[in-house]
């Protein structure tokens, strides 16, 4: 056994030691900590090692006694042991660092907006039978693909919480053994959308038995995908939607929704501030239209995303709401970015791109008139990367916020205004 002091935590919510004169990464470990540790992985080149905390005997001052019976080996949460104070700090300074590693100096970074548990409205669970048919559901072990058989997680809206175990219960014995299914659940403002997704053709057991679950706990809907059959309806009680002023927008099957909301409220806040005097407005990578939602409703927006079904019940909730000058279309914005000319007469950009963040729409924002730039990113490495792009081109990054979506995990989003100069 070795003796170590935790000096810091790193980006995927490990802490960090020195051990003769290398790097060790400690999981479920705080800054401050003293702990002894088994080291697992050898340190190859150099490269740094990987360790197991065996006994802690000094608790570092951040540490706080996690809420889940499952932390330490769900691979959900990584940092349920810090304190919220330490990590919306921890955040805040990643975002910073972030930024300081492509040469962006001298910005203030707004005080995080805080998350909380209980709050999460999405989850991607997966369910497994065993040899005798035996069904586990939740998340994936840490660095691993065996299952936690989850009993409960405190992080995710009790609506969704309180219907593992029930879903568990309806599958047990409709899987074959070591057969699979992926679990999404969307909690909308009508309630709970739920897709299961197999490689099987589910029978009329496992349909009649998911009908009655929906029935059960009122969900908004509940779909199957997958196997021969496509995409087949077992209940639809109610439309599952998203309800913000002036625009419903009716979700489709495991669509991407902002994960806290809350957070998505304070964005929403944020974006209505950058829009106000907007007239002419692009949503890049739209989705089904939740940072649309928020500008103002006379604007001319035009909302662009790669998936069909997203924009198809975007341009649906425009049409119920009247909103004619809302236009709409599925579009590639990592192939065919829009170019300088297209961009050209539009007052206000939104871009929230996935995690790969946006080079090359960015590398013709960075050339545009575009007088303001809204990004939204949940990767801070990527948006700096962006950033900097922006600022050779002339942007002033002019707010920065980090935003604590994804509470007790060491993901960040982030929201930021660029002004040309
Ligand atoms: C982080 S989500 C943002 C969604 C939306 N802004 C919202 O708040 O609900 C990223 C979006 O990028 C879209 N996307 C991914 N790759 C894309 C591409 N190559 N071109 C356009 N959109 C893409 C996804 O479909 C997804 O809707």
């Amino acid at each position: 056994m070795t003796r170590v002091t935790i000096d810091a935590l790193g980006s995927g919510g490990d802490g960090i030691a020195m051990l003769d004169g290398q790097q060790v990464f400690v999981p479920c470990t705080a800054p401050g900590d003293e702990v002894e540790v088994s080291l697992q992985t050898a340190r190859k080149g150099g490269g740094a090692a990987k360790a197991k905390a065996t006994t802690q005997l000094v608790a570092g001052p951040d540490r706080v006694a996690p809420d889940c019976q499952h932390f330490g080996t769900c691979g959900g949460c990584a940092v349920q042991h810090l304190s919220a104070d330490f990590m919306a700090d921890w955040k805040r300074e990643q975002v910073q660092a972030a930024l300081g590693r492509r040469g962006v100096d001298g910005v203030t970074v707004a005080e995080t907006f805080r998350g909380g548990p209980g709050r999460r409205r999405r989850a991607g669970l997966t369910a497994q039978a065993d040899n005798r048919g035996a069904v586990r559901l939740g998340f994936h072990a840490r660095g691993s693909r065996e299952l936690i058989d989850l009993r409960a997680c405190p992080v995710l809206e009790p609506d969704l919480a309180r219907l593992i175990a029930p879903l568990r219960k309806v599958l047990a014995g409709k899987l074959a053994p070591k057969e699979s299914a992926r679990i999404a659940m969307n909690l909308t403002d009508t309630g709970v959308d739920i897709q299961v997704e197999g490689a099987f053709a589910p029978g009329p057991d496992i349909l009649m038995d998911l009908a009655a679950f929906a029935d059960a706990f009122d969900l908004a809907r509940l779909t199957f995908t997958g196997g021969s059959m496509g995409e087949v309806p077992i209940a639809t009680r109610r439309a599952p939607t998203l309800e913000w002023p002036g625009l419903h927008v009716v979700a489709p099957p495991a669509t991407f929704l902002q994960a806290d909301r809350q957070v998505e409220a304070e964005m929403q806040r944020l974006i209505a501030i950058a829009s106000i005097d907007a007239r002419r407005i692009l949503d890049l990578f739209s989705g089904i239209g939740t940072l649309t939602a928020a500008v103002p409703q006379k604007a001319e927006v035009l909302a662009l995303d790669s998936a069909p079904d997203a924009i198809a019940a975007l341009r649906a909730g425009a049409d119920k709401a009247r909103r004619t000058w809302l236009k709409t279309a599925v579009w590639n914005l990592m192939r065919d970015p829009l170019i300088e000319s297209e961009l050209k007469g539009h007052d206000l950009v939104i871009l929230d791109p996935p995690a790969a963040g946006a080079r090359a729409q960015v590398e013709t924002l960075a050339r545009s008139d575009v007088p303001r730039i809204v990004y939204v990113s949940c990767a801070p490495g990527t948006f700096a990367r962006d950033a900097r792009m922006l600022i050779d081109g002339g942007y002033h990054l002019a707010s920065i916020t980090p935003l604590d979506q994804f509470y007790w995990s060491p993901e960040i989003e982030l929201l930021a205004v660029f002004d040309r100069r």
